[in-house]
């Protein structure tokens, strides 16, 4: 069953007068459960396709489809309800937030949801013992290596149990063992019926992927 569907998807970004044709007419129809992995040179639009399709940012034109939703119909309050509630999203540089520690990031997002502290301490500590930070709870990101940053920021997207993972370049600022930590935990993820969207460069990942496909000059290769 298809979960997300972009149509026709056209992204422009103008500075001053100029116009930058990045996305040129993408289709693609994302399945549950499936492990898809988005891959092209540098400047091909990969993270302006994750973007759109993960509601962040809205497509000049062309729909896209959540379920049986045309988000085009939705507010900028429903797109980050939306969010909030069916997507999790783990960004290449982490995006942690400095003054909060491991479990204060990874709750943050439910709190728009929920304002049982207990139980939100609860889920926290359960998602981060899941991704092996059982024992770093109150460290804050200055206190955490680059791979254990990018496992809160896995914990954090996970933490609303999502209907999507969009990771764009999780591992880029990893060394390969940390990298291939983090890449194994989406897969595992993705195993027990997470449907992933991948945005990675690395050929050994896109080798176990389920589908790849190409961006190319702003369509699909
Ligand atoms: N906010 C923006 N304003 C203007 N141009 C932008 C903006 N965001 C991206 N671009 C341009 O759109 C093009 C595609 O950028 P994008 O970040 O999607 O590429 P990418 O495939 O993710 O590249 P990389 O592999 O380096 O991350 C680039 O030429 C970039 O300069
Ligand atoms: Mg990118």
């Amino acid at each position: 069953m298809t979960i997300l569907s972009a149509k026709n998807i056209h992204k422009s970004y103008k500075t001053g007068s100029v116009e930058a044709k990045v996305l040129k007419g993408i289709d693609l129809d994302i399945k549950e459960g499936e492990m898809l992995v988005i891959t092209g040179r540098s400047g091909s639009g990969k993270s302006t396709l994750l973007y759109v399709l993960s509601l962040l940012d809205r497509p000049t034109s062309g729909d896209i489809i959540f379920e049986t939703c045309n988000t085009k119909k939705f507010s900028e309050s429903m797109d980050s309800f939306c969010r909030l509630k069916h997507f999790g999203f783990v960004f290449q540089d982490y995006a942690l937030l400095p003054e909060l520690n491991a479990l204060e990031n990874v709750i943050l997002p439910l709190m728009a949801s929920m304002d049982n502290w207990e139980e939100l301490n609860d889920i926290g500590g359960k998602v981060l013992e899941q991704v092996g930070l059982g024992d770093k709870l109150s460290n804050y990101p200055s206190q955490l290596s680059g791979g254990e940053k990018q496992r809160v920021a896995v914990a954090r997207a996970v933490a609303n149990n999502p209907k999507i993972l969009f990771a764009d370049e999780p591992t880029a600022n990893l060394d390969s063992k940390r990298a291939d930590e983090i890449i194994d935990l989406l897969f595992d993820l993705n195993k027990k019926g997470l449907t992933v969207v991948l945005v990675t460069h690395e050929k050994k990942y896109t080798e176990r992927a389920d589908r790849v496909i190409e961006i190319d000059d702003g369509v699909i290769a």
